[in-house]
């Protein structure tokens, strides 16, 4: 899988996109990130990436131009599944839709900043908009990260437990149950018997059992 971000400030982005499990994807070669800075775009002498917007009202808005040049680079090049702009005005992100992103082949997520971006941009170049969540962030970027992050421990071979991201809190719409490690007994803090019975078919059926219980106490809307 291929992801191409596209941003005014890739500071934002290297660092959650440099460690762990993005890190090691990278590394093995089962995904590339590629980050452009849409100052390389920019053209004229100030480099200008937004400007007033028309009709007035708070904000700068990102022009078209520098974003015009990237995307039409990168289409060059190849087919993309999908160009994705983040926005709070955008299609919710959730699991099922992560799943079915995992999928694709190339995909690029355009970071939006300031105000927002010239409208000609959504209606002609982009063919999807996303939100992570009823709230607005000051950028694309920790969207994009939070995209990126959830795509690539989808993809086979990320995660060094194969069956890791099968069950990870919401594959099954289920939350995952409660999870322990030694010491079994901390300062009297005891790990639950069942785990320690070694009766694998129980303790199968006491996390399904604690999986159902704690989505109905902390996340029923889960379960309609
Ligand atoms: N940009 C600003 N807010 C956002 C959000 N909630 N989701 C995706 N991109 C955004």
């Amino acid at each position: 899988m291929r992801i191409d971000i596209i941003s005014c400030v890739p500071q934002l982005l290297e660092s959650p996109l440099s460690y762990s499990i993005v890190k090691r994807a990278k590394d093995k070669g089962l995904v590339s990130v590629f980050i452009h800075d849409l100052r390389d775009y920019a053209t004229g002498k100030h480099k200008k990436t937004d400007d007033y917007s028309y009709g007035g009202g708070a904000g700068m808005v990102m022009m078209i131009e520098p974003v015009y040049k990237v995307i039409k680079k990168l289409t060059r090049q190849r087919k993309y599944d999908e160009i994705i702009y983040l926005s709070p005005d955008g299609e919710l992100f959730d699991q099922p839709m992560a799943n079915k992103m995992s999928l694709m082949k190339n995909i690029i997520l355009l970071c939006g900043h300031y105000k927002g971006i010239d409208q000609r941009i959504r209606e002609h170049l982009i063919t999807k908009e996303i939100s992570i969540g009823n709230y607005v962030l000051s950028g694309g970027e920790i969207a994009a990260a939070a995209i990126t992050d959830t795509l690539v421990r989808l993809i086979p071979g990320a995660l060094s437990d194969e069956t890791s991201a099968l069950t990870d809190s919401f594959q099954n719409s289920l939350l995952s149950p409660p999870i322990y490690t030694r010491p079994a007994d901390f300062k009297g803090w005891k790990v639950p018997d069942i785990l320690l019975s070694g009766d694998h078919e129980k303790i199968s059926q006491w996390l399904d059992e604690q999986a159902i219980a704690r989505t109905k106490a902390l996340r029923p809307d889960l379960l309609k």
